[in-house]
């Protein structure tokens, strides 16, 4: 199968050299190629350049792209789609004054969703996320990552990842999985919660391994939830079974998450709303890519991570949905996009290079995803006729998006 793309009028995101993630000053250039042609072959992208060269062999596919950029498809790493019901009748509580710790305090929240999802079958949780999968494939996202974490028992934890198994089975885009078991402590082990700690690592980690479900592990260290201690056990822990962690930091409390994280070599650090200097400090010395999920910020509303803060110091950032029941109920990467800009000061080619290739090292798919490079998949955003990227972001709450090739 080979696609030709003509008359690309922009061509956005274009990486000769493949790089791993891009920080700092760099933050601010998004390479692009004006008046392009892209092919792809089986899947995967093996030439670009400007019309001139474009190449006259014979294609299975011409799709002339006149007045559209061509980009490459969002990463979004950091998602909990797989989720029983929703929870509108705590947003509605939310407009009527409560607070979302005064709701989890309630039994609410974290705890809620995980009972629904408990007396809900594999089947039904399957076919609920997977509408949710194709939403945002359609809104174009090319790869994401999705968590556990609202079982919160050893068989629906679970029951969540092996959902999360069939979905990557039946669906082109890549797919990666993290065990959440640490997401909140359930009501049975509430004065107990080394208990409940024992019952993650000692027999949900050995059964996920076993079946091989995750790749990597999270934690909610936050007031309230999992303290730094409880982190730094279950980061251990996950070691002995090659869990990587990608963990909840300074979401609402800033306690020391992001140095537990960067201690244990974590992919990621995701929220940070609230970030105190020696955060930035600690992540200085790292690989660890913070990720910011202004979706959350925006449902709940509560601070935006700080942007500017993280990319003057230097610091590489990844923007993503967080996508789940409580605080984002969208997946919508578009919307993150035009919100990091506006609310978050980012500009567009910060928040652009943030959702594609920091998006992809956040979640270990920096070599095949996240930038228009030879060898990279074919994983690809049509945009409708626009006069330059910029009014992606612009348009907030618009669709620019007008196809998604996910070969
Ligand atoms: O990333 N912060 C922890 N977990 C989710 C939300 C959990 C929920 O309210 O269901 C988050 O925001
Ligand atoms: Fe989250």
């Amino acid at each position: 199968m080979k696609l030709l793309f003509k008359n690309i009028k922009e061509l956005l995101q274009v990486r000769n050299e493949p790089i791993k993630f891009v920080s700092g000053k760099d933050m601010g250039v998004l390479p692009t190629i004006k008046h392009a042609f892209l092919v792809a072959e089986n899947g995967l992208i093996s030439d670009f350049g400007t019309m001139d060269d474009c190449p006259s062999s014979s294609f299975d596919t011409i799709i002339d792209c006149t007045g559209k950029m061509l980009m490459p498809t969002w990463c979004d790493s950091h998602t909990h789609l797989v989720y029983a019901g929703n929870r509108e009748a705590e947003f509605v509580d939310r407009i009527n004054g409560l607070t979302y710790e005064e709701i989890a305090n309630n039994g609410g929240g974290i705890l809620n969703s995980a009972k629904v999802l408990q007396d809900t079958s594999e089947e039904a949780l399957y076919n609920q996320s997977k509408v949710r999968l194709e939403n945002i494939i359609n809104l174009g996202t090319g790869a994401v990552e999705i968590k556990s974490g609202y079982g919160l028992t050893v068989e629906a934890e679970l029951k969540m990842l092996r959902v999360i198994k069939r979905l990557k089975e039946n669906y082109p885009i890549e797919i990666k999985a993290t065990l959440l078991g640490a997401h909140a402590i359930p009501k049975e082990y509430k004065d107990n919660k080394d208990a409940y700690l024992d019952l993650v690592i000692n027999e949900l980690m050995p059964k996920v391994a076993e079946e091989n479900l995750a790749e990597y592990i999270d934690v909610f260290c936050e007031t309230g939830y999992f303290s730094v201690e409880d982190t730094n056990r279950i980061l251990q822990a996950g070691k002995q079974y090659g869990f990587i962690p990608k963990i909840h930091v300074n979401q609402f409390t800033a306690i020391g998450g992001v140095q537990v994280g960067v201690k244990h070599n974590a992919l990621s650090v995701d929220h940070l709303e609230v970030i105190r200097n020696i955060d930035v400090e600690a992540l200085k010395t790292s690989k660890t890519m913070p990720v910011a999920l202004p979706g959350c910020s925006y449902f709940l509303s509560i601070p935006y991570t700080p942007a500017r803060k993280l990319i003057n110091a230097g610091l590489p950032l990844a923007l993503a949905t967080d996508y789940n029941p409580g605080s984002a109920p969208s997946g919508n990467m578009n919307f993150v996009v035009s919100t990091a800009c506006i609310k978050m000061k980012m500009t567009p080619e910060e928040a652009i290079n943030a959702a594609t290739i920091n998006g992809a090292y956040a979640m270990g798919l920096q070599d095949k995803l996240g930038s228009i490079t030879k060898g990279k998949l074919a994983r690809l955003i049509l945009t409708k006729p626009v006069n330059s990227y910029g009014v992606m972001p612009y348009s907030f709450g618009d669709n620019m998006v007008e196809k998604v090739f996910v070969f």
